[in-house]
C-alpha cells in the first residue's frame, strides 16, 4: 500500500487542563474512507479540531511527510486538509455564492480535476438555484450541502467530516451517503465521524476512539465484540 497522506502518532490535546486525546494513532490514505467511532464525549470532534489546528495538540501529525502540527489552520487547509464541522459552520448572513467563494482555494499538488463553483454546483443543483439566498434562509439539508460544497471548493485531498447527516431527513442522508462514496471513488480521503449503520457499510476501515486512544483500527466486520462492548 502507498504511504498514508495523513499519519497521526501519539496525538495529545484537549481544552486547557482537560486532556481528551491521550496518544491517538491514525492514518488516512488517498481514496480511503475511515470512520471514527466512539461514545458521546469520547473526543471524536476534538480529534478533528486538533487535526485542523483549532485546538493545540502535541505528538506527531504528518501530511505527506510534512509536520502538520507546526502549521496554522489556514496552511493545513492549503495543503489539502478540508473540514466540515459539527453543526455546519456557514456564514448565515452571506449568500450561498459568497459562502462558496470564501471556501475557494487552489488545488495543492496534482489534483486530477480541481473543484470550482461550476463543478460543485453540478453536484448540488439545489444550491445553484439559490446562489443569492442568504445561508440562514436555507433548509437544514441545504445548509449541509453548502457546508460540504464549501469544503470541496477548498480542493481537499483529505476531508474531515463531523456527523454530517445529523438531523437530516432520510432522503438527504441517502444522498449524502451516495456523495461520500462518489468522492472517495474520485480519490478523496475521508475521515468521517458517524455512528450509523450506513457509515459502517461505507467504511474501508473503522477506528474506535476510547479514553483518548485508538482502541481498534481495521475492517468493521473484524471489530471484536469486547472492543464494541467496552468502547461503543
Ligand atoms: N470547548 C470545550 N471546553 C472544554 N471541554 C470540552 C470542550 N469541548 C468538548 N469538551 C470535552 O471534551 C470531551 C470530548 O468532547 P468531543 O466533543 O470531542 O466528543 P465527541 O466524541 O465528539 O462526542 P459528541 O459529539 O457525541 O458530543 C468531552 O468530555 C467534552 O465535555
Ligand atoms: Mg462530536
Amino acid at each position: 500500500m502507498t504511504a498514508p497522506l495523513l499519519q497521526v502518532r501519539d496525538l495529545r490535546g484537549g481544552y486547557g487542563p482537560v486532556r481528551v486525546l491521550r496518544g491517538v494513532d491514525l492514518q488516512v490514505h488517498a481514496g480511503e474512507l475511515v470512520v471514527l467511532l466512539g461514545r458521546n464525549g469520547s473526543g471524536r470532534s476534538t480529534l478533528l479540531k486538533a487535526l485542523m489546528g483549532l485546538i493545540p495538540a502535541t505528538g506527531a501529525a504528518q501530511w505527506a511527510g510534512r509536520d502538520l502540527l507546526a502549521l496554522p489552520t489556514h496552511q493545513r487547509a492549503r495543503l489539502g486538509l478540508g473540514y466540515v464541522p459539527e453543526g455546519r459552520d456557514i456564514f448565515p448572513h452571506l449568500s450561498v455564492r459568497q459562502n462558496l467563494r470564501l471556501g475557494a482555494k487552489p488545488a495543492a499538488g496534482k489534483a486530477a480535476a480541481a473543484w470550482d463553483e461550476t463543478r460543485v454546483l453540478t453536484l448540488f443543483p439545489a444550491l445553484a438555484a439559490r446562489l443569492r439566498t442568504p445561508a440562514l434562509a436555507l433548509s437544514g439539508g441545504e445548509q449541509q450541502m453548502l457546508s460540504i460544497a464549501r469544503a470541496l471548493m477548498g480542493n481537499p485531498q483529505v476531508l474531515l467530516l463531523d456527523e454530517p447527516t445529523e438531523g437530516l431527513a432520510p432522503q438527504r442522508v441517502a444522498a449524502t451517503v451516495a456523495l461520500l462514496g462518489q468522492l472517495r471513488a474520485g480519490g478523496l480521503g475521508l475521515l468521517l465521524v458517524e455512528q450509523k449503520p450506513w457509515a459502517l457499510e461505507l467504511a474501508g476501515r473503522v477506528v474506535v476512539l476510547g479514553d483518548g486512544q485508538a482502541r481498534f483500527s481495521g475492517a468493521s466486520a473484524d471489530l471484536p465484540h469486547d472492543i464494541s462492548k467496552t468502547w461503543l
